[in-house]
């Protein structure tokens, strides 16, 4: 088992029970960031990072036609998914692996090569090279195809004392906001021939960003 998928076994060995609960305060902007994915019936969805399944549940809702897809490093979190996906009566509609963001063959996992439509919610700020993450993520993307990123942003517009102390909470769980990931974005996407855009929310508490394949 590689570095990561013990270190995030480790944390979510017993959060992931919580998980849904607690994160539904803090982790702001999802729902946003998926109907701002507008997939098309029939479209190849992925969200690396799936967590608990909480966005492919509601990708499915809001996407009834697409064909979705979820990537997780941790096995533990993969098992929630799978138990979310099967109460919501779900689990055939939605296929799930195991696989590390940084690198993986999704031609291998799920059969597919590209995706109309990827989506990374909260899950850039735990990989430490969240820079390769970024870059796998664009290289899967088909023609026409767009990522969407939904993070913890840089807090500039939050008061001084409620930034410091919410990074040091972060922390604790192994989360750091990727400052430089507007930069990395641009950079990224312009080496591909891609547009991008990053937008703050909640005076910078969050962020929402997405990059675009021509057709
Ligand atoms: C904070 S959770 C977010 C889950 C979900 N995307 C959401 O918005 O509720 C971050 C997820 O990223 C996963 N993760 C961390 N490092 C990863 C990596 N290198 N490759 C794939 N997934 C990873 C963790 O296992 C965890 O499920």
């Amino acid at each position: 088992m590689s570095d990561a998928a013990q270190l995030m076994d480790r944390m979510y060995r017993r959060q992931r029970h919580i998980y849904d609960l607690s994160r539904k305060f803090y982790l702001l902007g999802r729902d946003e960031a998926i109907a701002g994915l507008r997939a098309r019936p029939g479209d190849r969805v992925l969200e690396i990072g799936c967590g608990t399944g909480r966005n492919l549940i509601k990708l499915a809702r809001t996407y009834p036609q697409a064909r979705l897809y979820g990537l997780d490093v941790s096995q533990e979190m993969l098992a929630s998914a799978a138990a979310a996906l099967a109460r919501a009566e779900l689990a055939p509609r939605i296929a799930l692996a195991q696989g590390d963001a940084t690198a993986f063959d999704p031609e291998a996992l799920f059969g597919q090569a590209q995706f109309e439509r990827v989506m990374i919610s909260y899950a850039l700020s735990m990989i430490p090279p969240w820079r390769d993450a970024l870059a796998q993520a664009l290289d899967v993307l088909a023609p026409g195809g767009s990522l969407h990123l939904v993070d913890f942003g840089a807090g500039v517009g939050l008061p001084g004392s409620f930034r410091t102390g919410l990074r040091r909470w972060l922390a604790a769980f192994d989360v750091t906001p990727r400052d430089e990931l507007g930069q990395a974005l641009a950079a990224l996407s312009a080496e591909r021939g891609l547009t991008c855009e990053i937008e703050s929310r909640f005076r910078g508490y969050a962020f929402l960003a997405v990059a675009r394949r021509g057709a």
